[in-house]
């Protein structure tokens, strides 16, 4: 019996994935950027054992059976065959952040999965290694392997599809303040969601733009210029809900207190506090500052009436193996 735990850090998009070159390995369209968000983390263990018939899950104390069973059966199908192990395997996981609601819990969950997976079938695989494992769970979970300041390049084939960090954790002391309106599980996940993008008008012009978005990103993040990235992340978010709004069917994720605060940023900014949002595949809202205007932020959105629930998270560090393994209760 060989056993390995480790953890992750969700990440949040300023430039996003939306849409498949080839789904079953989520070879991405184009090209993402996102951020690591320290403080919330899934913690996942994996115990190969040859007295197992199948592989188990469960997730945040509860046994899953099911389609979530089978997406991870598949990761550790596939580190099964790397490793050449025939022992199917125990998975233990835990997030300290509500699920499915565009806090990507996929992303940390598959990174660290994917982590301690390779580490309990012994075999040692680098970063960009691991990077194209977790993108096969989940394609952001690619971005969750690095540390800080991630890039995926949307890459030519599965080899060249992964993440690399541009920046460490403390490159620049940004913080997202993520305005929690709706805990309940989002009605499309974006597996689903990835396929429809096509279905959109707009997504040909949305890749069109793709390539000069990630430039200009990545230049704000080195430059560390909070107007350049302000610009760039709110299109790019906008971009990506328009093609959601307009595929076939739409999907519409925002409620009326994702657009509340939406209003209340940009009305914030033109009175010189410097913040910007973005939204992923649910309801809530990232809203991103600087360090020093997290206070003055935070306490703004919990005024705004629709706002349940206020995290905030800085740059968060890369996926690491932990020491102890996960109590059973
Ligand atoms: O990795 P997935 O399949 O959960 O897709 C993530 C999609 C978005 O969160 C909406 C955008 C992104 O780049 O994280």
């Amino acid at each position: 019996m060989t056993t390995a735990t480790a953890q992750s850090h969700p990440n949040i998009a300023f430039i996003k994935y939306w849409g498949d070159r080839e789904p079953l390995l989520h070879l991405p369209a184009s090209g993402s950027i996102s951020m690591n968000l320290d403080g919330l983390y899934s913690r996942t263990q994996v115990t190969f054992d040859p007295t197992l018939a199948a592989d188990q899950l469960t997730l945040d104390g509860k046994k899953m059976s099911g389609a979530p069973l089978v997406r991870v059966s598949k990761l550790l199908e596939r580190v099964r065959q790397m490793a050449g192990l025939r022992q199917f395997a125990a998975v233990t996981s835990n997030n300290n952040f509500p699920m499915g609601a565009g806090i990507a819990s996929s992303a940390s969950a598959f990174a660290a999965l994917s982590l301690a997976a390779a580490t309990a079938a012994g075999i040692t695989l680098n970063e960009q290694e691991l990077s194209r494992l977790a993108r096969t769970g989940s394609g952001s979970a690619c971005r969750s392997v690095p540390a800080g300041f991630v890039e995926w390049q949307a890459g030519d084939g599965d080899a060249s599809s992964y993440a690399f960090s541009i920046a460490p954790p403390d490159y620049w002391d940004l913080v997202d303040c993520i305005a929690i309106v709706s805990q309940v599980h989002k009605p499309t996940g974006s597996s689903e969601g990835h396929a429809l993008a096509d279905s959109s008008p707009l997504q040909a012009a949305r890749l069109e733009g793709a390539t000069r978005r990630l430039e200009l990103c990545r230049k704000a993040i080195l430059e560390r210029d909070f107007a350049g990235l302000t610009d760039v992340v709110e299109l790019d978010c906008n971009l990506m809900h328009a093609v959601m709004m307009t595929s076939a069917p739409p999907l519409l994720y925002w409620q009326p207190a994702t657009l509340a605060v939406m209003h209340a940023v940009v009305d914030w900014r033109q009175d010189g506090l410097p913040v910007c949002y973005t939204i992923d595949a649910g309801p809530n809202v990232h809203v991103l500052c600087s360090s020093q205007h997290r206070a003055q932020v935070t306490a703004r959105l919990a005024q705004i009436p629709g706002v349940e629930r206020l995290l905030t998270a800085r740059p968060g560090g890369a996926a690491r193996l932990l020491e102890s393994p996960i109590s059973t209760p």
